[in-house]
């Protein structure tokens, strides 16, 4: 019987080396303790031996049994620790490794970049920014610039009216007469805005677009310092072969007024479809400012006098980069936007 018994503990013993996995213990563990386990129909049977022999062979039977079952633990422990070793190794993350997928990142408008090139070529030159709301008074929008209400240039601009005296600001100059009537002068302003005018839609055309407006207020300042300013920013934003041209214009805020043109981004002045064959292209309007304008906003035109640019983001950001069509400059369709 005992020779049985260490039979059945070696044998035992042998294979717990060589199970691999938890369901191999788990049937071994049955085929010995279990209910006709081996161990258990030795147990099991004892009843038929001789008294003195049963508690001797009771005793080695239990001994084994408790012995075993700690086999059975320590075994266990072992194969559930070895099976956490390997889903570690699977699962290390290697954290000096890099990154193999790129995520996709937001970037700039190029509205955004062009303008914060243009307001940084500014600033370099001493202007500040300086800002007001969409939501306008006619009063700023137009009366104080010049632009009494029976002014026929009021026509130039299609006008959305939120009341009689309030408007959607249909430029950024009405920033000129906030500016006269909150500041102290001199001072030389960049001021950048959404503009509102009744438009349809098309490629060229758009109910919302972004204006930039350039002021310099100061007590001797000329149409020669506009034309100096205006030169050092162009070759500054289209570089330093661009060409510029100043071309007589009318504005009720500045007088003379002029309209400046750049030799042609796309051909360089030869003349192509982006400029129409002329070999120029318009990029803003500017001038003198008026006195009437400096006198409404309670400034003495005799001691004091400015300049002032006005030009659209959106046009110089096609200029730039070559955009045939200002929608896209609105629509922010993503597979557009991530070109720039
Ligand atoms: N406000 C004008 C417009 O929207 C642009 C402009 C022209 C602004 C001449 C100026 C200027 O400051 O001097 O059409």
């Amino acid at each position: 019987m005992n020779e049985k018994l260490q039979s059945i503990k070696n044998e035992t013993l042998a294979k717990l080396q060589q199970v691999r996995d938890e369901a191999e213990l788990e049937a071994l563990n049955v085929s010995v303790l279990g209910r006709n386990g081996s161990l258990t129909d030795i147990l099991r049977s004892m009843g038929k031996l001789q008294k003195e022999e049963r508690s001797i062979v009771g005793q080695a039977a239990n001994r084994i049994k408790k012995e075993l079952e700690t086999e059975f633990e320590t075994r266990k422990a072992k194969l559930s620790e070895t099976l956490m070793e390997k889903r570690f190794a699977l699962e290390a993350i290697d954290v000096t490794e890099p990154g193999k997928r790129r995520l996709p990142t937001g970037r700039l408008h190029p509205m955004t970049q062009t303008y914060r090139e243009i307001r940084d070529v500014l600033v370099g030159m001493g202007f500040t920014t300086y800002g007001g709301p969409e939501v306008e008074y006619d009063d700023y929008n137009f009366t104080k610039l010049n632009l009494p209400l029976d002014h026929p240039a009021r026509d130039m601009q299609d006008t959305f009216y939120v009341n009689d005296r309030v408007v959607l600001r249909t430029h950024t100059s009405p920033l000129e007469a906030r500016a006269l009537l909150n500041l102290e002068p001199p001072f030389r302003l960049v001021m950048p805005g959404r503009v509102f005018r009744v438009d349809e839609v098309d490629a060229s055309h758009s109910p919302v677009f972004m204006q930039m407006e350039g002021f310099v207020v100061d007590r001797n300042v000329s149409l020669a310092d506009l034309k100096g300013t205006l030169l050092a920013f162009v070759k500054a934003v289209f570089g330093e072969d661009v060409k510029m041209r100043f071309r007589p214009s009318y504005f009720p805020f500045t007088e003379p007024s002029a309209e400046v043109d750049v030799s042609c981004t796309i051909c360089g002045g030869k003349g192509c479809r982006v400029c129409k064959g002329t070999g120029w292209l318009e990029i803003l309007g500017c001038g003198v400012t008026n006195p009437h304008e400096l006198e409404n906003c309670g400034l003495d035109p005799k001691e004091w006098n400015a300049f002032a640019f006005g030009l659209g983001v959106d046009r110089i950001t096609s200029l730039k980069y070559g955009i045939s069509d200002i929608r896209l400059e609105y629509e922010n369709d993503a597979r557009f936007l991530s070109q720039f």
